[in-house]
């Protein structure tokens, strides 16, 4: 097969998810702060360390490809699709209790699914790896009330211990990633993600000052490729996008390198959440189209820029900053962006 049969369109409605979180009483759209960088000049920081109170911008994906896959067991099960406010009704709660999601997680991506299924009363089951800080496994067992399974050595491992579970008892897999064959959900989750790009383009058209740069971490790339397409989709000033990745973990850039999705190894990295081995392919396919650069960071450079956003009054992780890192990395953007994505834990 020729890479174009391969790797997968991404063509997301942003005003899907954005309808849904309208009338979600939790959601408001994300700060952006201005401080003056490491170097002295200005820095925009969009601010997700508590997103939803659920700790990350994970929470735009997961929540919303719940209800979206809910909507389309509803409609295949002959009802029609479901407008905003049905959700929380009791006929769409019961239909909903026979539906289990499972997928594997570096802590957020579970934490958001598990929340999706608690509010709209259905089950989840989350897969985590041994090294996935025991913070995340009690959020997940006592706030979102999932069943956690510890699975393998590797985020990888958990991801294979996911899909033959849900293989194997017919629940629904929703993962993060995507790979040939497997598309759909993690598209879903890409789109909820789409909500956060359509925050930042109607602040910069608001405020008229259009970042020069973004710096995009990565893990699998969904985060970054959502934002990436909705860039180059529809931001009136056009800024370099930046992939940020572990340099234990560049499987985004060899995988543009390559011209085809490849999974690298090396060490694990103190950057948990971006610590996967193999692209998202729909995340690769946005990366392959989008012109977009790539810079590798240390965990101790992830570490420090983890330390100054916490002097600047931001409680984050080397996950969390390591687009801060990429930042000091690259040097000599007039006006950069970063994503803080997620709070200390
Ligand atoms: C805090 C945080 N930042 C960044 C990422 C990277 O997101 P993605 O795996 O979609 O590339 C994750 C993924 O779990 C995350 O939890």
């Amino acid at each position: 097969m020729n890479q174009h049969q391969t790797i997968p369109a991404f063509q997301p409605d942003p005003d899907r998810p954005r309808a849904l979180l309208a009338a979600c009483p939790v959601y408001q759209p994300t700060e952006i702060l201005q401080l003056a960088g490491p170097d002295g000049g200005p820095l925009l920081v969009k601010d997700e360390t508590n997103r939803m109170n659920l700790g990350a911008f994970k929470a735009l994906g997961g929540v919303y490809a719940v209800a979206r896959l809910i909507d389309e067991a509803w409609v295949a099960a002959g009802h029609a699709p479901l407008e905003p406010q049905d959700y929380i009704s009791e006929p769409v709660h019961s239909f909903a209790a026979g539906m289990t999601f499972v997928c594997a997680s570096a802590g957020n991506h579970g934490i958001a699914v598990a929340a999706g299924a608690r509010i709209f009363g259905a089950k989840a089951r989350i897969f985590l790896a041994k090294d996935v800080p025991a913070g995340f496994e009690a959020r997940l067992r006592e706030r979102q009330g999932a069943e956690v399974v510890r699975a393998g050595d590797t985020y990888e491992q958990s991801v294979e211990a996911a899909k033959l579970n849900a293989h194997e008892t017919g629940a629904i897999l929703l993962a993060d990633g995507s790979w040939p064959g497997y598309v759909h959900p993690p598209s879903l989750v890409m789109e909820g993600y789409t909500a956060m790009a359509e925050e930042l383009r109607e602040h910069f058209e608001t405020s008229g000052r259009w970042p020069s740069h973004v710096f995009l971490q990565a893990g699998v790339g969904g985060i970054a490729g959502a934002i990436t397409h909705m860039i180059r989709a529809n931001w009136t000033a056009q800024p370099h996008i930046i992939i940020v990745e572990p340099d234990a973990a560049p499987c985004l850039l060899e995988s543009n390198k390559a011209g085809k999705p490849v999974a690298v190894s090396g060490p694990s990295s103190n950057m948990g959440r971006l610590d996967c081995k193999e692209p998202s392919i729909i995340a690769h396919g946005i990366m392959q189209r989008c012109n977009v650069e790539f810079e590798l960071v240390t965990d101790e450079e992830a570490a420090e820029a983890a330390a100054w956003l916490g002097r600047h009054g931001l409680a984050t992780t080397p996950s969390g900053a390591a687009g801060l890192a990429g930042l000091v990395k690259h040097g000599g953007c007039p006006l950069p962006l970063i994503v803080v994505t997620e709070g200390a834990m």
